[in-house]
């Protein structure tokens, strides 16, 4: 039986460096692949995406997965259409779609915890597609993945500065999860009431990584090879002027990756980007956050054919 053969994927926490390189490895396997090879992959595999909260590119990226491996998928979609609006509950969608017997079920949810309860309903295996503030393993294992592939597959001894709401956003704490295998540099940039959960910082595997704490972001910049810029996370603040306090704390303009002069430092967002990141920085070769994308694509591939025992 495969390393991740049924095996549902909801923190980052729970993976093994061992599993992470199967990931990385699989991945670029897959990658090199020709399409209509890929499309032989898994006819017939059935994926059910629900997303209780709003998506545009994990939904997207794990259905086009799910076709390009020659499988298909079931969405729930909006509240409006599916049986949310009659009232049905979380547990009750779960169960339904998992009697469908789909190979492996997505969720996001706003709840913390929210993937381990539909793991704990389903039969089939469960991705977290992020549950409120905790966690986003999938997007954290392809911001490491695009780092990997770019960096000529080297993640030891990366100093990575993770900037913006790290106090919400989950990417980042899937994300650092992820990076602590590989003795990187962690520089945490944040305003001071959006800083990284201390859980988090004092989980991370110590021997292996260093953390420092700033709200400078050009003084990280100086020394990062790998800069992750975040959105402020709207949604999660109690109100609007909580929300204003902090907003546009953080802008990444062209003249500031300039003015640091490091050619080779890439610049990655999980995106939707708002205001932090300047429309101008798109243009230079350190921007990698449409990148990411085309990686998440082939990285949800190899999740999916890992998971679902097609490959181990
Ligand atoms: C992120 C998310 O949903 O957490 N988006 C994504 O999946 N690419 C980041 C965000 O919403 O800021």
């Amino acid at each position: 039986m495969g390393e991740l053969q049924g095996v549902d994927i909801l923190s980052a926490g729970q993976f093994t460096r061992e599993q992470i390189e199967l990931v990385l490895n699989t991945t670029a396997g897959i990658r090199r692949r020709r399409r209509d090879e890929q499309l032989k992959m898994y006819p017939g595999m059935i994926l059910v995406t629900t997303f209780f909260e709003p998506s545009s590119r994990t939904r997207g990226s794990f259905q086009a997965a799910a076709l390009r491996l020659g499988g298909g998928y079931i969405d729930m979609g909006s509240e409006k259409v599916s049986s949310l609006a009659k009232g049905e509950d979380f547990n009750d969608t779960i169960r339904t779609y998992d009697r469908l017997e789909p190979d492996v079920i997505v969720v996001r949810h706003p709840e913390i915890g929210s993937a381990q309860r539909a793991a704990d309903l389903a039969r089939s295996p469960v991705i977290n597609a992020g549950d409120g503030t905790n966690e986003h393993p999938t997007q954290g294992l392809l911001d490491l993945y695009t780092i990997w592939s770019l960096r000529k597959k080297k993640l030891e001894g990366l100093t990575i500065a993770l900037c913006g709401d790290l106090k919400n956003g989950r990417t980042v704490h899937s994300g650092v999860r992820f990076y602590s295998h590989f003795g990187c540099r962690l520089i945490f940039v944040s305003p001071d009431t959006l800083k990284m959960p201390t859980e988090i910082t004092e989980g991370l595997r110590s021997e292996d990584v260093s953390v420092v704490e700033t709200s400078n972001l050009i003084a990280a910049m100086k020394v990062a090879d790998v800069l992750y810029m975040t959105r402020i996370q709207k949604e999660r603040f109690d109100n609007e002027s909580n929300y204003r306090k902090v907003s546009g704390s953080y802008i990444l303009t062209p003249e500031m990756v300039e003015r640091v002069n490091r050619p080779k430092m890439l610049i990655l967002h999980p995106l939707p980007r708002i205001d932090e990141i300047a429309r101008g920085v798109d243009d230079l070769p350190n921007a990698v956050y449409f990148e990411q994308v085309r990686c998440g694509l082939y990285l949800r591939m190899a999740l999916l054919a890992l998971v679902s025992g097609r490959l181990s």
